[in-house]
């Protein structure tokens, strides 16, 4: 921060700091200091106000968070350039400095000193596994835990808490892949990311010809009925689907997992929905789903369990499904 902005900050904070001081004392004095039944006179619905003091515990408070304000400006860095005298952290360990080459405490350091001792802790026992091969990993119910965790907090945003997915996002749990359910297929795509792309068909085919290789989709490869106003035609949706569709999803629509092309005939691999009125939409203009790469985020140990965990998961699914 330059001296400018230093002394800014500086200022601001303190002047506010002294104004709310100001503030909270100034309306303390004109306040009366013993109980009322008087009302200060407006009601809402009956409800009326009494024209009390604040509570004697309650400006207190007040008092309080200003002058722990105070000490914890003093400890901590907040005013501009100044460092803090407490608890200021040398390097994390030996050899390795902070991300900014700089002593003191910051929370981006706590959270590197955190990191480092997480690493410590943690980073012989993501060796061991990385050095393991992904379904022998699947096995080993501590490795589970692990991955379930770094699962919780790295992708059960996009992917749900229960890897189950939702509208844009796969279901991790079940048989249909886009990429490839092998282990190190998962793994493949956990570390570099994927990008999905599905062209825009409306201005190549056509209104008629979206509704008629939709309608084709539906009736044909997901086995389904379409709606009675459909106004479409599937012998012609077939003859559309084979000669701009198939060079990706295949010459069945069951996908091609090296291009990420999903498999069309089956309603659980969708992703986008597969209702007549959805796949107008998808077919019409395109799809772009992007998982976003994990290498440098979390860097391949980590990636390692995570693959495990996640083909676990279809791996304890389809035991289940198969005891059925
Ligand atoms: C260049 C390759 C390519 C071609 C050609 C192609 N698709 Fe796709 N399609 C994809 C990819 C890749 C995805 C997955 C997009 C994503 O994941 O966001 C996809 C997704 C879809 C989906 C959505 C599936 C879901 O998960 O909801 C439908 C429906 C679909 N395509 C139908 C078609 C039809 C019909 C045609 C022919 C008119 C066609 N595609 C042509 C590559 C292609
Ligand atoms: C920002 C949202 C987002 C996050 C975070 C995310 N993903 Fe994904 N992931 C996606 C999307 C979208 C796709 C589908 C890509 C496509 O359309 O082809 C995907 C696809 C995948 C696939 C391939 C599924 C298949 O059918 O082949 C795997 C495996 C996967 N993600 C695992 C993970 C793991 C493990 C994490 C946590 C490290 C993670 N994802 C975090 C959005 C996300």
């Amino acid at each position: 921060m330059t001296t400018f902005w230093s002394w800014y900050v500086t200022l601001l904070t303190s002047a506010t700091l002294v104004a709310l001081t100001v503030l909270i004392f100034a309306t303390r004095k004109g306040q009366r200091q013993e109980s009322t039944e008087e009302t200060v006179g407006h009601a809402f619905d009956g409800i009326e106000e009494y024209d009390n003091p604040l509570p004697k515990w309650w400006f207190m408070l007040f008092v309080g968070t200003l002058i722990f304000a105070v000490g914890y400006l003093v400890l901590y860095p907040g005013m501009g350039n100044w460092k803090g005298i407490f608890p200021g952290y040398g390097e994390v360990t030996e050899g390795k400095a902070f991300a900014d080459g700089q002593p003191g405490w910051t929370g981006v350091h706590q959270w590197e000193k955190e990191m480092d001792k997480a690493d410590k802790q943690y980073g012989p026992l993501f060796q061991k596994y990385a050095a393991m091969p992904i379904e022998e990993v699947a096995k080993d119910e501590k490795a589970l835990k692990m991955g379930g965790r770094l699962f919780a907090s790295n992708c059960s945003v996009c992917h749900g808490s229960d890897a189950k997915g939702s509208y844009g996002f796969p279901n991790l749990t079940d048989a249909d892949w886009r990429w490839g359910g092998e282990p190190e297929t998962i793994k493949t795509t956990i570390l570099g990311g994927r990008h999905g792309i599905m062209p825009a068909w409306g201005e190549v085919i056509g209104e008629q010809g979206v509704r008629d290789v939709a309608a084709f989709v539906r009736v044909t490869l997901d086995g389904r009925d379409l709606p009675k106003d459909s106004n479409a035609n599937p012998e012609a949706g077939k003859a559309i689907f084979a000669a701009n569709c198939v060079a990706c999803h295949g010459p069945e629509g069951k996908g091609t997992p090296a291009m990420g092309a999903p498999n069309l005939t089956h309603p659980g691999a969708f992703i986008y929905g597969s209702t007549f009125a959805q796949l107008q939409q998808t077919i019409r203009y395109g799809r772009q789903g992007t998982m976003p790469a994990q290498e440098e985020h979390l860097g391949n140990d980590k990636v390692h369990l995570l693959a495990a965990y996640v083909y676990s998961l279809s791996h304890k699914n389809a035991a289940e499904t198969e005891s059925k």
